[in-house]
């Protein structure tokens, strides 16, 4: 088993790090306000779980999770992720994030953002485009005949893998969107962010297949490109 590190333990941090304690996986927790503050939802997870800076997260993790507000990415700390499968869920969103230029021009994807700004780690984009209850919920153990699959984009083919076996181990299969700069097939507008894995409400999610998921990346075009007509 794995320890992986989380940069980031809210919502979304927070349910991969219960579902990769379920797994087997030692998670270390960290955030922004110190290692203290993540003391309940340490216990919560269990004997597996510990708190830590984000420097020991990423210096712990074998694999890092990155899921922090994207207009905080320069905060994440570069050494100690060198040669690491980091995992990007950030998603941008310009009313909370504030304008990030190269973003708004369609330049660049968030995820080639993360990877410019930690050029030795091997950056994976994966969870941005499922609700964190959904997440929790649509888990379920390899084969199951309602077995969810999440999307991943990745310019790594050993990050990809490693990835693959994580998200395999928690729960779920895995279709791969494309490269990093392709990434904007799972973004915010796209045909496979925002309720893809059923309504807000439905607090367990609907489960969707890789094969529906592959559909959903097909139908999506890069920001900025005209509708079809
Ligand atoms: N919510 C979802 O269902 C969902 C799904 C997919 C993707 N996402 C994306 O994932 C990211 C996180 O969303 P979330 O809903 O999990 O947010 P959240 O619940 O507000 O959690 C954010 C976490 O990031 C930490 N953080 C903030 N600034 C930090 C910094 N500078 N360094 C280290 N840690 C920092 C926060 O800790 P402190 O409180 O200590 O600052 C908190 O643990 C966003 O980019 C979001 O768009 C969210």
């Amino acid at each position: 088993m794995a320890t992986i590190g989380f940069i980031g333990s809210g919502n979304i941090g927070g349910t991969v790090a219960r579902l990769a304690a379920a797994a087997g996986h030692e998670v270390v927790l960290s955030n922004s306000r110190g290692p203290q503050t993540l003391a309940d939802l340490a216990g919560e997870i269990g004997p597996l779980a510990s708190t830590g800076t984000p420097v020991q997260a990423a210096d712990q993790g074998d694999i890092v999770v990155v899921a922090i507000p994207l207009r905080a990415y320069r905060d994440v700390p570069g050494a100690p992720l060198a040669g690491k499968a980091v995992i990007d869920a950030n998603n941008y969103y310009p009313q909370r994030d504030g304008h990030i230029s190269e973003l708004d021009s369609g330049d660049v994807t968030s995820s080639e953002l993360l990877q410019r700004w930690l050029p030795g780690a091997r950056v994976v984009k994966g969870f941005n485009n499922i609700y964190y209850r959904h997440l929790r919920g649509l888990a379920r153990p390899h084969g199951a005949a309602d077995r969810s699959a999440l999307l991943i984009a990745a310019d790594d083919p050993a990050a990809q893998a490693a990835v693959t076996e994580f998200l395999d181990g928690i729960g779920y299969d895995t279709v791969v969107s494309g490269t990093l700069a392709q990434s904007w097939r799972q973004e915010p507008g796209s045909a496979a962010y925002g309720g893809v894995y059923g309504p807000f409400e439905i607090e367990g999610g609907t489960p969707v297949s890789a094969a529906e998921l592959r559909g959903r990346i097909q139908e999506t075009r890069p920001p900025g490109a005209p509708a079809a007509p």
